[in-house]
């Protein structure tokens, strides 16, 4: 192979990744607009209409067909489509199916999520996630979606980061429910997560057992600050466990190491439970023991100094490093899994597309080394084709290939469009169409050429 040319595996899905939330616009049955409507984001702003998916989806799928992509992965809204406990809504199913028809259409396998983040009101009213019966409620939510979209996708996630829902909604207090601190409230989530995943997997394989069904994790890559710091590194291995290895290691094996069980509950049920693993992953994180901190764990993140920074949140914790190199370091610790995995999310708030371009040819370096040794990564779904509603941060940061304008609704193509559009047709990379980016761009494909 040519060491002027990055090739990908026939059949590499190119795609981009996307929630039901953050771009269909008008879901007013589920507990982020509540979240909005108390004013509780970071900004002041809503989801409002959003990107209008709901009515205009076909408009990107098109702009997403004439990049040259192949797949795109998008989410189903648990509170559209059963409103109410058991009701559902002929009209919002019919909707899905239309955008899944539209995404055959164009030649994009869709990649379907059943929960990303967000839950319909009765649901949380219920006591959402901690309620003993919330895996029992989604594995029926899931069923439904199963009988009635099966025959257009047989290809599932079934939760979208477990572990940063936890996070978010028990430690960090940015996500509802908006709790702080509260990291035996987050393991006792996630068990319930895991739990439903398992089920959702089961569910799905009785009725589709040919289905690829698995779940996206989020991976934050996280090293020591001092290497040579034994509290910086036990710090450290505190925080890969809790947020990186957990949901994983519960899902590949059915373990949960003690004490943390305790919390979690068993998970035995959920061993084995997956078909792939999805990689999403966008910082890393130094971590320097503090011991004032006793709610972070003891511990500190700081970005490494001199090292790509993004757009950062307008208040809250900030984003790290940003590090695509992140998806070769999990792709290879994932090999032990014997499945295939997707990245199923990289990207970065990048507003002047400054950033962008460097991080697509990152990405696929890491993917490519991966792959040389003997990882199988199957496809790459970038976060996100145009810019959309950043959950705390609403619309003030910006993820997407095209550009939003809010108010007039319209997308400008960014520079990085076009260049993942030439990735995605010539299925790899070369030395010539990185050129027009700059040498940092050439080399982070290319170290060894300049
Ligand atoms: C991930 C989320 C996704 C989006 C990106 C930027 O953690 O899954 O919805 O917000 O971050």
């Amino acid at each position: 192979m040519s060491s002027e040319r990055l090739d990908f595996p026939e059949g590499f899905l190119w795609g981009v990744a996307t929630a039901a939330h953050q771009v269909e616009g008008g879901n007013f049955n589920n507990q982020w607009w509540q979240w909005e409507q108390q004013g509780k984001l970071h900004v002041p702003d809503t989801a409002r209409v959003c990107l209008d998916w709901w009515h205009h989806a076909e408009a990107d799928f098109d702009r997403a067909k004439a990049l040259g992509l192949n797949a795109l992965r998008l989410s189903v809204e648990w509170s559209r489509i059963e409103p109410r406990p058991r009701e559902f809504d002929a009209v919002a199913i019919a909707r899905y199916r239309q955008l899944l028809e539209g995404l055959k259409a164009r030649g994009l396998t869709p990649m379907v999520t059943l929960h990303h983040f967000t839950n319909p009101l009765w649901f949380e009213a219920r006591g959402g996630w901690l309620h003993d019966a919330a895996p029992g409620l989604f594995a029926r939510f899931v069923r439904k979606v199963v009988e009635e979209l099966g025959d257009l996708c047989d290809f599932w996630c079934t939760i979208n980061e477990p572990n940063i829902y936890a996070l978010t909604g028990w430690v960090l207090g940015d996500f509802p429910p908006g709790g702080q601190g509260d990291v035996p409230g987050a393991l006792r989530v996630l068990g319930q997560l895991i739990r439903a995943h398992g089920v959702a997997y089961t569910v799905i394989h009785r009725l589709q057992p040919h289905a690829r069904v698995g779940w996206a994790q989020n991976f934050n890559t996280f090293d020591p600050e001092h290497r040579l710091s034994p509290l910086d590194v036990a710090v450290t291995h505190v925080r890969d466990l809790l947020v990186n290895d957990l949901v994983p290691r519960a899902i590949v094996t059915g373990d949960v190491p003690l004490p943390l069980v305790l919390l979690t509950g068993d998970v035995g049920e959920a061993r084995g439970t997956f078909d792939y693993v999805g990689i999403n992953t966008y910082y890393r994180d130094l971590v320097r023991f503090d011991p004032t901190q006793p709610g972070e764990l003891f511990g500190k993140n700081v970005p490494a100094p001199n090292t790509p920074r993004s757009d950062q949140p307008v208040t809250g914790t900030g984003w790290g490093e940003v590090y695509p190199q992140g998806i070769s370091r999990v792709a290879d610790e994932l090999k032990k899994a014997n499945k295939p995995c997707y990245v199923t999310e990289s990207g970065v708030a990048d507003h002047a597309d400054r950033l962008r371009p460097w991080v697509l040819a990152k990405a696929a370096k890491a993917m490519h080394d991966a792959l040389g040794r003997g990882a199988e990564v199957k496809g790459y779904f970038h976060w996100t084709l145009v810019d959309n509603f950043e959950w705390a941060e609403g619309f003030s940061t910006r993820f997407g290939l095209f550009a939003l304008d809010v108010p007039t609704q319209r997308r400008t193509a960014r520079p990085s469009a076009d260049l993942y559009g030439r990735m995605a047709r010539a299925n790899g990379v070369t030395k010539e169409l990185l050129a027009p980016f700059g040498d940092e761009v050439v080399r982070a494909a290319f170290p060894s050429r300049q």
